[in-house]
């Protein structure tokens, strides 16, 4: 044959693989979820997520600090509150020597320069395992907003740099970022969980911090997996009320969402690579039937492909060891 170009020249060999990658990932793209708990000198593996452990507050410092060393450059923080602290109003959430609130000035103390991001919703507070307030068996709108707010406003206080409000309730971005102002917390930013699918790949998470709903589901207010105008209805309302970030979550099973959103906004787009998307992973690796490395950098470089400039991620600690 006389061909005009032939593309496998460029796949020959690594070098010339190399020289034309056109996504790379680097340790500043990810957001490292930790999930702390009450205690000591302790580490508690979440059975449904092999590999990854809650840690108490003084571990997970020491986590943050070597995962800072290994060029990582931001955590997500969660808190697992133990069940006698749990209401309906998620009272909690809102105290100022909780446990989050201790993490934050603990790791922000301990390294400084590392982004401490934080999620704001009530699930790990609230008896109900709901996002928000329940009032007749609905998860009630307004009330839920009000308690958000403060608890980003608590979270700033605190130190935090980013709140990442995850809770999926309307006009929430707006009303945290003007709680922010009034409280002069000008410097926090919000990554807003702008299109958060009603995904069956959480069920890992909640197993973590024991947050399952105790009744229904998330459906009236995480979107519809079928829906994907509405993200983008969901990521321009986000982008309007302020957010500086904008989310979508899960990650592997929405990458045609991550590329329209990437495509619609100016700001830049994170994506969730969730519990369950990591969990899948490591039982098909323990079962000898994928390849561990080559199936978690391949997802996560799909996610990066796809548009998302930041990624929340429970492989990132052993992606560092690997680029
Ligand atoms: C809570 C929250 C959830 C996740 C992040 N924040 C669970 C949920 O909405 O039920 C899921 C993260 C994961 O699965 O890795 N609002």
């Amino acid at each position: 044959m006389i061909l005009q170009r032939r593309n496998r020249t460029l796949r020959r060999s690594a070098a010339i693989r190399t020289m034309v990658e056109e996504t790379v990932l680097r340790p500043a793209d990810f957001i490292v979820p930790m999930f702390i708990i009450e205690g000591e000198n302790q580490k508690e593996e979440i059975p449904s997520m092999p590999g990854y452990y809650r840690y108490t507050l003084d571990l997970t410092v020491e986590k943050a600090k070597e995962y800072y060393q290994k060029g990582l450059r931001s955590v997500l923080l969660f808190i697992k509150c133990p069940d006698e602290l749990k209401d309906n109003t998620g009272r909690e959430a809102l105290n100022p020597d909780g446990l989050m609130q201790r993490s934050i000035r603990a790791i922000k103390s301990a390294v400084p320069e590392l982004v401490v991001m934080t999620d704001v919703a009530l699930d790990p507070y609230s008896s109900y395992g709901h996002d928000g307030i329940v009032q007749d068996g609905e998860i009630v709108n307004d009330a839920t907003v009000e308690v958000l707010a403060q608890m980003a406003v608590s979270h700033a206080e605190a130190g935090a740099d980013f709140v990442a409000p995850s809770d999926m309730m309307d006009g929430r971005i707006g009303a945290i970022r003007e709680e922010l102002e009034l409280a002069g917390h000008t410097k926090t930013g919000i990554l807003a969980y702008s299109a958060k699918y009603a995904s069956c790949f959480y069920g890992p998470f909640r197993d973590a911090l024991d947050s399952a709903p105790g009744f229904g589901d998330k459906k009236t207010y995480q979107m519809n997996p079928a829906n994907r105008i509405e993200a983008i209805r969901e990521v321009l309302d986000d982008v309007a009320e302020g957010a500086d970030i904008v989310m979508v979550k899960p990650a592997i099973h929405y990458l045609d969402i991550i590329r329209e959103v990437k495509e619609a906004v100016t700001l830049p787009v994170a994506a969730y690579h969730v519990s369950g998307e990591y969990s899948m992973i490591k039982a098909a690796a323990a079962n000898g039937w994928l390849d561990y490395r080559s199936a978690v950098l391949e997802a996560t470089l799909a996610i990066k492909r796809a548009g998302a400039d930041l990624i929340a991620s429970y492989f990132a600690p052993e992606i560092m060891e690997w680029i």
